[in-house]
């Protein structure tokens, strides 16, 4: 199982179900990344490396004469700087005598059942009972920088956690200048690279491109994980399909400023190496202090289905947690979009009971509820209620949505301050700006300095305080700039470089603490839609809104490209009005609602707004989400893109791990006149099986819908949805069921 150890070789073998992952330490003491791939019994693998001497590559010092052996032509397991690699680095240092040198060797290894723990920090968590560790000691002799690679092998999963401890052994400081998470190489191939981009309102569109030669970087300089670029990446054999190729994902579970660099080198390998942190990343590791870099989620499969299907379950089971990771999630209303800023007593309790009577279970109340926020441009920081809005208080106002028979949630924003509120004119210092600087504002707000324990407390006792005074089930916690004037009054001027980090990891506390005190709480996360969407943040938040742009057909491209990494499951995804806020666009009321059911479903609407037959299409839509909702919550995601590719139309298909219950769902972006039809291939199923095809009145075999597959019925108008339910009726042994 797990790791195997082979010390004849001295190699190391992470096991799991479909692939092996092989390290070994050379001759010189150096570790060396020999596979991942498919899985093979371990065996020695060096033979696949030839060394050559390779003009301008040098050769390190325990190679002495051999000039075939240089640290920039082989595959290295972690690597550094300074020592003749010239490819991307894992690990920038400056010593304490100002050198950028580590020479990274191999020290010591250990195996371990169960999976390390990685304090401070969101970490995949050992949920299978079958996580084994491998923690491999890398030493740089004249500093004492000792680097311990952690890995965690998921075997059932296909999953490989990877973490790195950085620890001064040494008696002088040394700066880490990149402290990187892990580095992987893949050594033969033509590859490409699927990331996904964006911007507020057009988050994680998927864009693959060929790896060159030369390095592209994925990353964030603003503080989050960002709408501009995702901290997930996919390297994938350039002729990959859904179905078949090599592909590999890394994952980062990290909420703030990162890069991914990937590095097509000059003798065919690819290298990829993930960091926390921007240029300005600079960390002092002080004798005897360690510095823990965040997790990385790494996964192999054949095929991009099945590597988005592997980190589904894994992102679903082993990093969300709490109460409502797998539960029914209530279907909310939220009063964003149907209010904004203009709230009244009247008008909430006016929605709150329209929702109540179409079925909806939870009323958000979002922005505009608090001390002086009449617009954006005053009152984060006071979080109480605005006494001229809700006259009569939020207990009463609570207390008469509670009575509709829905749950009460509320939005909240404790990261950011105004300075227009109490709390900036009581504590300046608390927000980042930098001595002598006015700092820039985004949204007319600036961001909290929480790197700082005592801004890390005040949240924790002003979100305490709420939650326990009023009865609460929903928190939307929300994040609406870019982090700007990186500077804290509590740090020196050598030590501002952490900064960023520090207010990570401290709102990692925060959460931390919060999730715990509150367990029945459902969190949902939030930056002005997707913008820290991200592994991170869901260890904290199981829910995640998944972009400010509600318009479904906007959406699909956004569903789409979050669904290589993520399970829509945990996307927030609302019904709003038409014509749509973002685009002017106008769509049927069913393909709104078929495109934000394969998420966590709810509305963001003024419902006086709609007709009557559209309220009661709400209330049908309500109860199909609530029976569909297991098969959206735990089926097996496919994107069915190749088949209806260049026919205007997004396509996918749910199925049960049980192969019961299947649900495909088209969206046609275009109609056309005498237009071919859409035709689809079912995938999944079980093909001795009889299916019965509810919206069609038609039973068949799991074998013609796959292989033979589905030609649609004629879609017709502006934008119109397909819908068709699957259930299996016979199985393969023949039995009805
Ligand atoms: C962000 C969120 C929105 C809404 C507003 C409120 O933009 O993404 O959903 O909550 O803030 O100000």
């Amino acid at each position: 199982m797990g790791i195997i150890d082979s010390r004849a070789d001295h190699g190391i073998t992470l096991q799991t179900k479909d692939s092996s992952y092989h390290m070994a330490v050379d001759g010189y003491g150096y570790l060396r990344h020999l596979y991942y791939g498919k899985r093979l019994e371990p065996e020695d693998l060096f033979y696949l490396y030839r060394n050559y001497d390779r003009g301008f590559s040098g050769n390190p010092r325990p190679a002495g004469n051999d000039r075939t052996y240089s640290l920039d032509a082989v595959c290295q397991e972690f690597s550094t700087s300074g020592v003749g690699d010239y490819r991307i680095p894992a690990l920038r240092v400056m010593n304490a005598d100002g050198s950028r040198i580590a020479d990274l060797r191999y020290v010591s290894h250990e195996i371990r059942d169960g999976k390390y723990a990685l304090p401070g920090l969101p970490a995949v968590r050992d949920t299978d009972g079958d996580t084994q560790t491998l923690e491999v000691v890398l030493r740089d002799e004249p500093s004492k920088l000792t680097v311990r690679l952690l890995y965690g092998v998921f075997e059932k999963k296909n999953m490989i956690t990877r973490a790195v401890i950085y620890e001064n052994t040494g008696d002088k400081p040394i700066v880490l200048e990149k402290a990187g998470s892990c580095c992987l190489e893949l050594p033969f191939g033509n590859w490409d690279l699927l990331h996904f981009h964006g911007r507020h309102n057009r988050e994680r569109a998927p864009e693959r491109v060929p790896v060159l030669h030369g390095i592209q970087t994925i990353g964030s300089g603003r503080g989050m994980s960002s709408h501009q670029h995702n901290p997930f990446v996919i390297l994938c054999d350039r002729l990959a399909t859904e179905d078949h190729g090599d592909c590999y994902g890394l994952m980062y579970l990290y909420s703030g400023s990162f890069r991914a660099e990937i590095e097509g080198e000059p003798y065919g390998s690819v290298r990829a190496v993930m960091s926390p942190g921007d240029e300005s990343f600079r960390w002092t590791l002080q004798p005897g202090a360690q510095f823990a870099a965040p997790e990385v989620l790494m996964s192999r499969a054949d095929g991009l289905t099945k590597l988005s299907q592997q980190y589904h379950k894994a992102v679903r089971e082993n990093i969300c947690r709490g109460e409502y990771s797998l539960a029914h999630r209530p279907v909310l209303i939220n009063s964003w979009e149907a209010a904004y800023f203009d709230i009244s007593a009247e008008r909430i309790l006016k929605l709150a009971g329209q929702a109540a009577s179409l079925g909806i279970e939870l009323f958000v109340l979002d922005d505009g509820w608090f001390r002086g926020r009449k617009d954006d441009n005053a009152g984060l920081g006071d979080w109480e209620y605005d006494p001229e809005k809700l006259p009569e208080g939020l207990d009463h106002l609570i207390a008469g949505i509670r009575e509709t028979g829905m749950l009460f949630g509320i939005w909240v924003e404790p990261e950011m301050v105004n300075e227009d509120s109490d709390l900036y004119r009581a504590h300046p210092d608390w927000a980042l700006a930098a001595p002598g600087r006015k700092p820039a504002r985004g949204r007319n707000q600036l961001v909290l300095d929480l790197s700082r324990v005592d801004v890390q407390d005040y949240i924790i006792q002003f979100m305490t305080n709420l939650l326990t005074k009023y009865d609460i089930s929903y928190i939307k916690w929300d994040f609406n700039r870019s982090v700007a004037d990186v500077y804290s009054h509590l740090l020196p001027a050598e030590q501002q470089g952490e900064v960023a980090h520090r207010g990570i990891l401290g709102l990692y506390r925060v959460l931390e603490t919060l999730t715990a005190r509150f367990p029945k709480v459902l969190f949902e996360g939030c930056a002005g839609g997707g913008g820290r969407f991200d592994a991170g943040m869901m260890y904290y938040t199981p829910q995640i809104w998944g972009s400010d742009d509600t318009d479904p057909i906007e959406r699909l491209t956004i569903q789409k490209g979050t669904s290589f990494g993520y399970p829509l499951s945990m996307v927030g995804a609302h019904v709003s009005i038409a014509p749509n806020h973002q685009t002017g666009r106008t769509t049927p009321i069913s393909t709104r609602a078929a495109v934000a059911m394969t998420g966590a479903f709810g509305y963001e609407l003024d419902l006086s707004l709609i007709t009557a037959e559209e309220q009661a299409e709400i209330r049908r839509q309500v109860q199909e989400y609530r029976e569909d909702e297991q098969l959206i919550q735990r089926g097996l995601y496919y994107r069915l893109g190749e088949d209806t590719e260049g026919m205007d139309a997004f396509s996918w298909l749910l199925v049960s791990e049980e192969q019961d219950q299947a649900l495909l769902t088209v969206v046609a972006t275009a109609t056309h006149g005498n237009a071919p039809l859409i035709h689809v291939r079912f995938k999944g199923l079980d093909p001795a099986a009889l299916y019965e095809l509810r919206e069609d009145d038609l039973v068949r075999s799991g074998a013609a819908l796959m292989n033979a597959g589905y030609t649609l019925p004629q879609l017709t108008g502006d934008y119109p949805a397909f819908r068709l339910h699957l259930k299996r009726v016979q199985n393969g042994a023949g039995k009805e069921e």
